[in-house]
């Protein structure tokens, strides 16, 4: 978090871009759709000097029968120093290490339903810039648990430090033994976010609802959507995250989306590209903190 913080010090200046990484190229494999994850990678890569390769995975050998092994395994005979990876089987980013981890660096940029963890240390770095210390914050992460990777990420992290977490969202959409976590579970929003200082509100994923886990969309908008009077019950200066995309009066209203008091959904945004390049410098460099 010190490596990030000294980061976000320099992105936000109007200084030259850093050369820490110069002579290193870091390839963007990603094969599910992202915005902020992939930008603020290919954003932080730049800012330390690094050269970045985004491979189209649209049009690459992949859609001719080639593994996610061989394509990364090409970038490695191409000397890229690091590879950024995104797809939809969870596990496959660890699988892709296993094979190639002792001559790349291999960063799980959100694999399936499984994890996305440089989501959870941007989310981790916001909510301890507003408040320092986690240890003994009450947060909540509310929605669609089930098919959320940075639901998993955030409750391994939070829990490591302290954090009182509550999970919430229809019974179909939390998956059981959640408890195993250290989390209190949830089928109710209004309990789980009673005096939070942060609520972290997960996308329906829509996409994915068609199994029926859910009556519908009405029905999840009016027990489970955020907004400004169920916000009365959390803790007076509670903050809202949001790892995006939203959907706006879906999960959350627009107004609370806005709501600058409030939301702190611009700020992860801004603190990804930080957070990635610390996570870039220090796998990178091999060093512990910034010299
Ligand atoms: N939070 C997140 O992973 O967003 P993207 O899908 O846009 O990368």
């Amino acid at each position: 978090m010190e490596v990030a913080a000294l980061c976000k010090k320099n992105h936000q200046s109007e200084v030259e871009p850093l050369a820490v990484l110069s002579g290193k190229t870091i390839a963007n494999i990603f094969y599910e759709n992202s915005t902020r994850t992939r930008s603020s990678f290919e954003m932080a890569a730049r800012r330390l000097g690094a050269s970045v390769l985004n491979l189209d995975t649209k049009v690459s050998s992949v859609a001719k029968g080639e593994t996610i092994t061989d394509t990364a395994r090409q970038l490695v005979s191409m000397r890229v120093d690091a590879i950024v990876q995104r797809h939809s089987a969870s596990g496959a980013a660890a699988h892709v290490a296993t094979e190639l981890g002792d001559k790349v660096q291999i960063i799980n940029a959100g694999d399936g339903w499984h994890a996305h963890p440089t989501q959870a240390l941007l989310d981790f770095f916001t909510m301890t810039e507003i408040r320092g210390s986690l240890s003994g914050a009450r947060v909540a992460i509310v929605g669609d648990i089930l098919h959320s990777r940075v639901a998993r990420s955030n409750m391994w992290l939070l829990t490591k430090y302290g954090v009182d977490l509550n999970v919430a969202g229809p019974p179909t959409l939390v998956p059981a033994g959640l408890e195993s976590f250290g989390v209190t579970v949830h089928n109710r929003l209004e309990p789980a976010i009673e005096g939070c200082d942060f609520i972290m509100v997960l996308r329906l994923q829509m996409e994915r609802q068609k199994q029926g886990l859910i009556p519908s969309v009405g029905e999840y908008k009016k027990l489970f959507r955020l907004d400004h009077a169920r916000l009365q019950l959390a803790a007076p200066g509670v903050r809202i995250l949001h790892p995006g995309p939203v959907n706006r009066g879906i999960e959350i209203t627009d107004a609370l989306v806005d709501d600058e008091s409030k939301s702190l959904i611009d700020a992860q945004v801004a603190n990804g590209v930080a957070v990635r390049m610390a996570v870039l410098y220090l796998l990178l460099t091999g060093k512990e903190s910034v010299q």
